[in-house]
């Protein structure tokens, strides 16, 4: 059984049905990726430990939690998870940011290496990879196993669209990290799409169609 936390808020969900139409043109779909994943942010962080410090309001000293934003690295599989970064950034903006570049052969669907760097200091930090479809989970699949090496505290995968075989994948390669996603779609093409999906993440956030 595959296993996911979806999150089926009316917000964003109806921020996806936007993205999904093809009558959304480039600027739409990227105000509305961002704005989602500023939504998803909000959920991915909730079990995040706080810390309390001692602060002043006007009326009175007390104890209250803060995140360590700056214990939180996004990792962006480039070039589409680049579309999470912004919203997420906005809800984090000490976060740190990592890279992965990695492309899907057309042919075979495997997932090709040709760029990571990460922070240091990994151990101490937990560690959120972005990639806007989890289709076969060939590339996040591989871009979780290069993250794991960097021995971070702990891994996340956020994803805008998921297909029930790339959230099967990804259970079996990492049990130990948990999915997010805005929507688990019914199934995977031929071709390694997600149907009924938005087409290809990266060709609408930056026209490249
Ligand atoms: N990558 C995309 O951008 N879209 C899909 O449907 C599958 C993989």
């Amino acid at each position: 059984m595959a296993e996911a936390h979806e999150i089926l808020h009316p917000l964003i969900q109806h921020k996806l049905t936007s993205m999904r139409s093809t009558a959304t043109g480039t600027g739409a779909f990227r105000a509305l990726l961002s704005e989602v994943s500023m939504l998803l942010a909000y959920e991915v962080t909730r079990d995040l430990p706080t810390t309390v410090t001692r602060i002043n309001t006007p009326l009175t000293a007390m104890d209250a939690p803060s995140l360590d934003e700056t214990r939180i690295v996004l990792v962006s599989i480039l070039r589409a998870g680049n579309g999470l970064l912004d919203g997420m950034l906005r809800i984090l903006p000490e976060a740190s940011v990592g890279h992965v570049g990695l492309y899907r052969d057309p042919k075979t669907l495997k997932a090709i290496e040709y760029y990571f760097k990460m922070p240091r200091d990994m151990p101490h930090r937990d560690a959120v990879v972005l990639d806007p479809m989890l289709a076969t989970g060939n590339s996040g699949i591989a871009a979780v196993r290069k993250v794991k090496e960097t021995a971070p505290r702990s891994v996340r995968f956020v994803c805008l669209l998921a297909a029930p075989e790339g959230i099967a994948a990804m259970n079996e390669a990492h049990p130990d990290v948990r999915i997010f996603t805005a929507k688990i779609d019914d199934h995977l093409n031929e071709k390694g799409y997600i149907v009924p999906g938005l087409g290809d993440a990266g060709d609408r956030m930056f026209g490249t169609v």
